[in-house]
């Protein structure tokens, strides 16, 4: 009855593989009825077409000039008051005007938006809802006490915006990949991509199970099976217009949106009321506005996050643990941190930049462990392909138990997505979830963390890389992963309060990534 069903990527294997757990902590009959399953099956296009069921018309992009214009744009207090209460809600209303100064009449402009107390280290950022019709309105909450200042960046119009999506749709060909083939001393090269318009032969990489693909023309003496390496470089996007890309280009990226008010004056009105007491656990909700900066410190809010900052709390929660890290240099970093900061913490070979990177500390029995997420990556050099992982793969040879509980899976994805059509991110993140639900199922107690995108630098190649598509992505992942049991570090909301724009967020950002991870683990 509960035999394993191995059509992937669905969620019977999913459900199969969970019913030795539910048979344990219950007794119920499994029956392999998609009615009876805990989790629902998804599909890449029910994302998709969720995702982009809310997204606004194209404009009618005549001019640059017709644009919207953060210089002449406003924004206004609600309504306004002398003075704000710890807690209250903050309303900022944007109108957003062209280059001509005439009101934009659509939504769909892209706003990140925060507020901040410099002098007290303290910052969070803000919910931005679209009216539709030109105007914004975001949403803050006042954590702290204080002078806070309210910052709104127009980081695309709308008009570049649709640009960007137009341009993605079915465009595999942002990315040139070279791959090389060397058998003995020989070596070839050839042109490799996740999908190829070629009448020439192909070497096909095929993951039928996962429904994912990648191919190379097939080299001219060198057999498939000796591609080795791979490296990426950037070709131009067509169909821009003159506009478009003049719009895409740095001088109009992340514009400051005027403010009609000066900062304001925050104050604590009822002692105490404001301290999450519930313990952070697994499938917690983890809201848009999940928490803020004071002192460079993190705090949720929506549950106890612990401190984890000093050498001391983080050995005593790693202890015993296995920590696996898997996916881009974002969750690299994290090894990179802790190698720095546990004294007893070291690197052991294999350590490799683009695949692998292990430290451990033997006294307190700590391992962590990162690997570099598999195809497609965006790297110049050349990348060794039997060295990056595939994640949903590496999950299930992941040692669990029903008795364990040393196992913590980070999982960092998403950058190296930007530049290919959604669908090809979405389809990754289904297998993931397909193989997190297997590790629940094997163990039950092992802990697995969602990190999810940072924001970038704004002198990126808005073409390929730009923060929409980071945000648009997070909401993928926020739908794909949103009914499990796993923990969210939002690395965008807290790059957004940080103001930080920067691939590598520096080490106050990560030391609280890691600590809002640590909450999750160590009460
Ligand atoms: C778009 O612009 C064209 C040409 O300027 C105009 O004819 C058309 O009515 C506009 N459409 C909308 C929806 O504004
Ligand atoms: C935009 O829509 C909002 C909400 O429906 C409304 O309050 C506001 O007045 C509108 N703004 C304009 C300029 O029409
Ligand atoms: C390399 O070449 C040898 C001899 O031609 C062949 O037997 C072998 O399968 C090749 N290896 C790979 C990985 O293609
Ligand atoms: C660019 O436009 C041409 C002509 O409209 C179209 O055939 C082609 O598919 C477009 N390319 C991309 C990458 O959108
Ligand atoms: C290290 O931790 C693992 C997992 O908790 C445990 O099975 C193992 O016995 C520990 N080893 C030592 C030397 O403490
Ligand atoms: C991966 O490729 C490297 C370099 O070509 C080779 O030395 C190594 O044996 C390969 N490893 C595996 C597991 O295939």
């Amino acid at each position: 009855m509960c035999s394993p069903n191995f059509s992937f990527p669905n969620f019977k294997t999913a459900f199969s593989l969970l019913c030795p757990l539910i048979i344990s902590h219950f007794i119920v009959v499994c029956l392999q009825e998609i009615s009876e399953a805990p989790y629902t099956e998804l599909t890449v296009n029910d994302i998709l077409s969720s995702i982009w069921r809310d997204f606004p018309a194209a404009p009618n992009f005549t001019s640059f000039l017709k644009s919207s214009s953060a210089v002449h744009s406003t924004a206004r207090l609600e309504s306004p008051r002398d003075q704000y209460c710890v807690g209250d809600t903050l309303n900022v209303l944007v109108e957003m005007r062209d280059y001509e100064g005439r009101p934009k009449k659509q939504g769909g402009d892209f706003i990140l938006a925060r507020i901040h107390s410099p002098n007290l280290q303290a910052s969070s950022s803000g919910y931005v809802t679209d009216l539709l019709n030109g105007s914004y309105r975001v949403s803050f909450t006042l954590f702290w006490p204080g002078d806070v200042q309210v910052s709104l960046r127009l980081i695309h119009p709308s008009e570049a915006v649709h640009a960007l999506k137009r341009v993605s749709a079915g465009n595999y060909g942002k990315i040139k990949y070279t791959g090389t083939f060397i058998n003995g001393s020989k070596r070839e090269e050839s042109q490799c991509s996740i999908r190829l318009d070629t009448d020439k032969a192909l070497c096909e990489y095929r993951k039928k199970e996962d429904g994912e693909y990648y191919a190379c023309i097939k080299p001219q003496t060198l057999p498939c099976s000796s591609l080795q390496t791979m490296r990426s470089q950037n070709n131009p996007v067509p169909n821009l217009t003159k506009d478009e890309s003049q719009l895409l280009a740095r001088k109009w990226i992340g514009l400051q949106i005027k403010n009609k008010f000066s900062s304001l004056k925050v104050i604590s009105c009822s002692a105490g009321a404001h301290r999450k007491t519930e313990k952070c656990e697994a499938g917690m909700k983890s809201p848009f506005l999940s928490g803020y900066f004071l002192a460079n410190k993190w705090t949720s809010s929506f549950c106890k996050t612990g401190h984890f900052r000093s050498e001391g709390d983080i050995n005593r929660c790693l202890q015993g643990k296995r920590l696996y890290l898997l996916g881009d240099s974002t969750v690299r970093q994290w090894v990179e941190y802790l190698e720095k900061k546990l004294k007893g913490l070291k690197y052991v070979p294999p350590v490799n930049r683009f695949s692998v990177k292990l430290a451990v500390n033997p006294q307190k029995n700590i391992t962590v462990k990162w690997r570099m997420h598999a195809h497609p990556f965006v790297f110049g050099n050349n990348v060794h392909l039997n060295k990056t992982v595939h994640i949903s793969r590496e999950l299930d040879r992941v040692p669990a138990g029903e008795g364990r509980s040393d196992v913590v899976v980070v999982i960092g994805v998403g950058q190296h997505f930007r530049p290919f059509p959604l669908e090809i991110f979405i389809q990754r993140l289904i297998n993931i979830r397909q193989a997190i639900l297997r590790l629940q199922a094997r163990s039950p107690r092992a802990l697995v963390v969602i990190k999810l995108e940072n924001t970038r630098e704004l002198s990126s190649a808005m073409t390929h890389v730009s923060d929409w598509f980071g945000h648009v992505q997070n909401l993928a992942q926020r739908k794909v992963f949103g009914d499990l049991k796993v923990a969210l570090v939002d690395a965008w909301d807290m790059t957004v309060a940080a103001n930080t724009f920067a691939i590598h967020p520096n080490s106050v950002i990560l030391s609280n990534e890691i600590a809002v991870a640590l909450s999750y683990l160590c009460h």
